[in-house]
């Protein structure tokens, strides 16, 4: 299918508003009411958080970027000359220009993207800025296996990039899982860069997503304002507080929103209610020790042969090959 605002070719996966309906109803009605995580990111929530990256408590973006910065030849060099670099959502692409400058004449970018406006924005912005290279775009939503779209000019080796540690909104169930989904779309021989945040101090982690700026509660709470606007929900958004908290059993800080009050939702003939102190829970951000991402990325039939952290080390970017 081709976008009639541009030439790109795009692969069109969107999902529907029954779709996100159907998968809201399923989450409201666990006994732990939660939200799908990927309903954060629509265009005011992307914009959120490019706003959350700039936060002063907010360390991962910066530091995941110095990391990057220090060591981009180390991680060209590893990957090698003329990739498909394939990346699982398409940020704003700070880290993805850096990496594409630095490696030796790559054929094609492919970034997955489940947001279709945002997709193609910035894949045409891309696109103007390397005019040499490939810009394949699939909107589709990255879990799920999808078809990877062949450049013209034959790659010589296939590169995942998933950076922001975007892996950590998984349980490590599903990210061996979808560690697995990469080996598959890269094949045997291809390569992952992997952005991944580490654990520590947990004044630090709950610092990082309950900013005093209140960025993050915006972010998180824009969640019910677009349930009301798409879905034809009814959120009392005002009922809801966020509140992020690190739940040392499962290395996961938990981003929830909070009853202050008894409250309900009616959505597509449904309602549910909520007592005071009820939370939603929107989003996990796992962080993971260096072997234990290790043992993660084995499991997914990767070897990890290089990682480079900063030093207090915060953040850890992992190369890993496909065996
Ligand atoms: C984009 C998933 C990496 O987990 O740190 C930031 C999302 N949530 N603040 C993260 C997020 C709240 C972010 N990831």
């Amino acid at each position: 299918m081709t976008d009639p605002a541009s030439s790109i070719e795009l692969t069109d996966l969107e999902p529907t508003a029954a779709d996100m309906t159907a998968l809201v109803i399923e989450g409201l009605s666990k006994p732990q009411k939660t939200l799908p995580t990927a309903f954060l990111y629509d265009e005011a929530g992307s914009e959120l958080f490019d706003a959350i990256t700039d936060l002063p408590e907010y360390y991962p973006t910066r530091t995941e970027l110095s990391i990057m910065r220090e060591s981009l030849p180390q991680m060209a060099q590893a990957v090698g000359p003329e990739a498909l670099v394939i990346e699982y959502g398409s940020g704003t692409g700070l880290k993805t220009r850096q990496l594409l400058r630095a490696l030796q004449s790559p054929v094609g970018y492919v970034p997955v993207e489940i947001s279709r406006e945002f997709l193609m924005t910035s894949a045409a912005k891309l696109q103007d800025e390397f005019a040499q290279l490939e810009v394949l775009p699939v909107c589709a939503d990255f879990t799920e296996p999808f078809e990877v779209p062949e450049p013209s000019k034959p790659a010589r080796r296939r590169a995942l990039y998933f950076p922001g540690s975007t892996i950590g909104n998984f349980r490590p169930e599903f990210a061996t899982r979808l560690l697995r989904q990469m080996h598959e779309e890269v094949g045997k021989g291809g390569c992952a860069l992997i952005g991944v945040d580490l654990v520590k101090d947990v004044q630090v982690l709950e610092a990082a997503y309950n900013d005093s700026a209140g960025v993050t509660a915006r972010f998180n709470l824009n969640m019910l304002s677009r349930a009301n606007a798409e879905l034809g929900a009814d959120f009392d958004v005002e009922a809801f507080r966020h509140r992020a908290v690190w739940v040392e059993s499962r290395g996961s800080i938990e981003m929830r929103l909070y009853a202050r009050r008894p409250t309900a939702v009616t959505l597509a003939g449904k309602r549910f209610t909520f007592e005071t102190g009820e939370y939603i829970h929107t989003e996990d951000s796992h962080k993971y020790s260096l072997e234990g991402f290790a043992e993660l990325a084995n499991a997914g039939g990767f070897d990890v042969a290089q990682v480079w952290t900063d030093e207090a080390k915060y953040f850890s970017v992992h190369y890993l090959q496909a065996r």
